[in-house]
C-alpha cells in the first residue's frame, strides 16, 4: 500500500469550527498528512481552539487558532487573511462550522430560521468565496474545499426543517462552485454524514426511541464516529481524488442507499 503520511506538506488548510466535534478530528487528520491548519473558533471559544492546536503541535505538526464568525463578512475576511498572511497560502478550505435548532416545522421561529440558514449556508458560501478567492489569485493557483453537509442535506427528517434546507442547500451550492471554479483549479465537495456519537450527541443517540429510530434506518446498524468524517474528508481533499468534483459523499452506514 502507498504511504500517505506528509501528502499535504507545504499546503494550508482552514478548518472552520474545529475546536471540537468533527471539525477537530479532520483538523488532526489533515495535520497527520502535513497540512498546517487554520483551526477557527468563535469568539469566546478561542479555548478550544487552543486545545485542538496544542493537540496538532504535540503530534509534531503546525497550528493557528483564529476566531471566527461567519455570521459576519468582516470576520470572514480577517480570519482568511490571517491564515494567508501566517503561512502565505490557503490551499484547502474545510466549511464545517454548523448548527441545529430542533424544531417541528408549525413551531419554527424566525429567529431560529435565520439563525440555522445565516451559520450553515449563507456563512459557508461566503467562506468558500472568499477562500476561493485566495486560490485563484495566488501562484500556483489552486484549491480544494469540502462543505461539511449532512445526509439531512439529501433526506429529510422530522423537527429539521431549517437544518434540511441549509444543508440541501450546502448539497447544491457545491455543484456550483464545483461547476464554475473547476478550470482554475478548485474542488470542492460536500460530505453527508450520519449521525454522529459525540458527547452532545449522546443524550439524542443513546435514547432508546429517538436514537432507535435512527438506528433501524442504518443498514450497518450503528453511528458515524468523528473519524469516520475525518478519512471521508482526508480522501476527498487528497491527490487520489483530483478527478472528483462536485459530489455530496454520504458517510451514512447506507443510510441513504435504501
Ligand atoms: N454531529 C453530527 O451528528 C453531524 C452529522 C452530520 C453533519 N454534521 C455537521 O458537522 C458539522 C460539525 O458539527 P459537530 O457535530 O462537530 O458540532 P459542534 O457543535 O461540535 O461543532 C460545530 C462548530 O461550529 C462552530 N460554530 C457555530 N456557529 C458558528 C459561527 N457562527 N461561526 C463560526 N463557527 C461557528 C462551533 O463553535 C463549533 O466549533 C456541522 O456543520 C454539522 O451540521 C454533524
Amino acid at each position: 500500500m502507498t504511504s500517505t503520511a506528509g501528502i499535504l506538506s507545504g499546503q494550508t488548510a482552514i478548518i472552520t469550527g474545529a475546536g471540537s466535534g468533527l471539525g477537530q478530528a479532520i483538523a488532526l487528520a489533515l495535520a497527520t498528512d502535513g497540512a498546517r491548519i487554520a483551526v477557527t473558533e468563535l469568539p469566546g471559544k478561542e479555548h478550544l481552539a487552543a486545545t485542538t492546536v496544542a493537540a496538532i503541535e504535540a503530534a509534531g505538526g503546525s497550528a493557528v487558532a483564529l476566531p471566527l464568525d461567519v455570521r459576519v463578512l468582516a470576520s470572514i475576511d480577517a480570519c482568511v487573511d490571517a491564515a494567508r498572511e501566517t503561512f502565505g497560502r490557503v490551499d484547502i478550505l474545510v466549511n464545517n462550522a454548523g448548527l441545529n435548532i430542533r424544531q417541528a416545522a408549525f413551531d419554527v421561529t424566525e429567529e431560529a430560521w435565520d439563525t440555522v440558514l445565516d451559520v450553515n449556508l449563507k456563512g459557508l458560501f461566503f467562506m468558500a468565496q472568499r477562500s476561493a478567492r485566495v486560490m485563484r489569485d495566488q501562484a500556483p493557483a489552486g484549491g480544494c474545499i469540502v462543505n461539511v453537509a449532512s445526509i439531512m442535506g439529501l433526506v429529510g427528517y422530522k423537527d429539521r426543517a431549517a437544518y434540511c434546507a441549509s444543508k440541501g442547500g450546502v448539497v447544491n451550492l457545491t455543484r456550483v462552485l464545483a461547476y464554475e471554479w473547476a478550470t482554475i483549479p478548485i474542488r470542492v465537495n460536500a460530505l453527508c454524514p450520519t449521525f454522529v456519537m459525540t458527547p452532545m450527541t449522546a443524550p439524542l443517540l443513546n435514547d432508546p426511541i429517538a436514537g432507535g429510530d435512527l438506528l433501524s434506518r442504518t443498514p450497518q446498524g450503528r453511528f458515524a464516529d468523528p473519524e469516520d468524517v475525518a478519512q471521508a474528508a482526508r480522501y476527498l481533499i487528497s491527490p487520489g481524488a483530483r478527478m472528483v468534483t462536485g459530489i455530496a459523499l454520504p458517510v451514512d452506514g447506507g443510510w441513504t442507499a435504501v
